[in-house]
């Protein structure tokens, strides 16, 4: 029996690789740039599996021109690249790979709140440059951590996982989630619950860990800024357009907010130049990027192909009507 064609946008990882090559033809991007969108379109005409990143929308367009597509296996939790309804409709199964980032995403938030609150971005450049005379009792003196309080929004399993590392620095957790937590993850957690404006008040971090959903485009706006306290920051590693951009830089500028730490951003890999200041600490969307975490991600996508070839249930899969369908 001939093996299923499978297009992975990219080279993977060698462990999600061998996976593939046991039961699918395959053929791999192996650039190290983004193939571009003709070059895709034109690659997925006879494929039935995808395997793509998230910089790969597969929409209508993608569908149209893939015909035979029976599965599209992002390597990654975030799937609002991904028009999973157009999918359904066409009866192709569309997947992601919760679960395996949620620690690695977690210590990374953490990792940019530190840095922000610790000046680290500063720091570095002046230890590198050559231009350190000496010591000084206020020189690059930040804002502590340990003890603050940590405002989670998004309640899910990475908001979770930023709770639980909290305790170790003293922290109040307070969280928001459009449906609270049962009382015992509240109670395990420490965490409590709060409205947004509430928390808004009370944060002295503020941490994003909600998807990108019609809802939560341009949440974190204006107003949200101006409940925040002047000496709050605020941390984003969910998507870039959760955060209304041209309003951060305006917060940042006025001082409502006193500063961020972002991986994430609305028009990636554009970086609004009014967020390149000494009190914003950026990085290029690298939150789940340990090579453990990666190769597991590349590992999960991988086995939800192999499964829906093999006339099995996807483990991961996000539209499971195309299954009865079929
Ligand atoms: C995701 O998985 O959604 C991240 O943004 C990339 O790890």
């Amino acid at each position: 029996m001939s093996k299923p064609k499978v297009f992975a946008t990219h080279s993977l990882f060698d462990a999600a690789r061998k996976i593939l090559n046991e039961s699918c033809e395959m053929e791999y991007w192996a650039k190290p740039e983004r193939p571009p969108r003709e070059e895709v379109l034109r690659r997925v005409k006879d494929k039935e599996g995808l395997v793509c990143l998230l910089t790969e929308k597969v929409n209508e367009e993608f569908l149209k021109a893939a015909p035979k597509l029976r599965i599209a296996a992002n390597v990654a939790v975030g799937f609002d690249n991904i028009d999973v309804a157009a999918c359904t409709k066409r009866g192709v199964a569309a997947t992601n790979t919760p679960g395996v980032l949620d620690e690695t995403t977690a210590d990374f938030a953490w990792t940019l709140m530190m840095a922000v609150a610790r000046r680290l971005g500063e720091a570095e450049a002046l230890a590198g440059s050559g231009k350190w005379k000496h010591w000084d009792l206020d020189q690059l003196v930040g804002t502590d951590v340990w003890g603050k309080t940590l405002g989670i929004v998004g309640f899910g399993r990475i908001g979770r996982a930023m709770a639980r590392r909290a305790s170790g620095f003293q922290m109040k957790v307070i969280y928001t989630d459009a449906v609270r937590a049962p009382e015992a993850v509240e109670k395990e957690l420490k965490a409590e619950f709060r409205e947004m404006n509430a928390l808004l008040a009370e944060g002295d971090f503020i941490s994003l860990h909600v998807p990108l959903l019609p809802e939560t485009r341009g949440l974190f706006n204006a107003p949200k800024f101006h409940r925040m306290k002047p000496t709050a920051f605020l941390i984003n590693t969910s998507r870039g357009p959760v955060v209304d951009e041209a309003a951060l830089v305006a917060a940042l500028e006025s001082g409502k907010i006193a500063g961020a730490g972002l991986d994430v951003y609305e028009n990636e890999p554009f970086i609004h130049p009014g967020l390149k200041r000494a009190n914003v600490v950026l990085a290029p969307h690298v939150a789940s990027a340990s090579l453990e975490t990666r190769t597991k991600m590349a590992c999960i996508a991988a086995e939800n192909v192999v499964a829906l070839f093999a006339g099995k249930r996807p483990p991961n899969i996000l539209n499971p009507e195309v299954l009865k369908a079929s």
